[in-house]
């Protein structure tokens, strides 16, 4: 089973919006997709709810119910992460996963949440010896503002602990397209092609990553 953790401290930085976008991509492409919601608000689960019938299937589960499991038959398990997760909670989510993406959005805050963030993870042993594989991805830039350029080369600069760089692996515009998709319990997939065309080709990286042999333990 393929474990993709959506993880980020910082709330508001498009963890769930990750999360339940790519577990519509993974259905549509015909795969038994579990959505795993780690938050107390579940909005990933509220999401679910919207889905209109008809849409290929994503089972929803509340990751902090005691026992909460995956169905059997489940190919691809995605998990959105809660804000604030530090310390325990980190290592136990990442124990999880196979793959952790890391969404920041371009503000001075964020970045300094997300260094500090990306700080913490690649320090713990699962990280270190490559049990899980983590990248980033810049979430909500706005293409024609030059403030983009600050994420990118920070997150392109970002190292992980013994000099190897960290995957910074997709930028992924501001775009009203994802609420627009998200009040419907769409992903963006599954609205008009002519709106969301740019945005597909800006997550194209991301999922070439994501099935890529280096974003998932050897
Ligand atoms: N790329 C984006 N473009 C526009 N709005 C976005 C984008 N990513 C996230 N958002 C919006 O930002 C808000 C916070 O995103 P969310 O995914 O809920 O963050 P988190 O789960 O990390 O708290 C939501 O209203 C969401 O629709
Ligand atoms: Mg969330």
């Amino acid at each position: 089973m393929r474990s993709i953790l959506v993880m980020n401290a910082k709330g508001g930085s498009g963890k769930t919006t990750l999360s339940i976008n790519l577990a519509s991509y993974y259905a549509i492409e015909g795969y038994e997709v579990a959505l795993v919601d780690y938050d107390p608000q579940y909005c990933a689960l509220d999401w679910l709810e919207n889905r209109p019938e008809g849409r290929p299937k994503i089972t929803g589960i509340e990751g902090l119910q005691k026992g909460a499991r995956v169905p059997r038959g489940t190919e691809i398990v995605i998990l959105d992460a809660p804000a604030a997760t530090h310390g325990r909670q980190v290592t136990e989510l990442l124990s999880r996963a196979q793959t952790c993406i890391i969404p920041v959005i371009p503000s001075a805050i964020d970045l300094n949440a997300a260094a500090r963030f990306i700080d913490e993870i690649t320090e713990l042993g699962r990280v270190l010896n490559r049990k899980v594989r983590v990248a980033s991805v810049a979430n909500r830039i706005r293409e024609n503002s030059p403030g983009h350029f600050e994420i990118e080369e920070f997150l392109e600069s970002t190292k992980l602990p013994g000099g190897r760089k960290l995957p910074f692996v997709a930028c992924l515009r501001n775009s009203i397209n994802y609420s627009h998709a998200a009040d419907r319990g769409l992903g963006i997939w599954e609205i008009a092609p002519s709106k969301v065309a740019h945005d597909l080709e800006m997550w194209a990286p991301l999922i070439s990553w994501l099935s890529s042999r280096g974003s998932r333990p050897a």
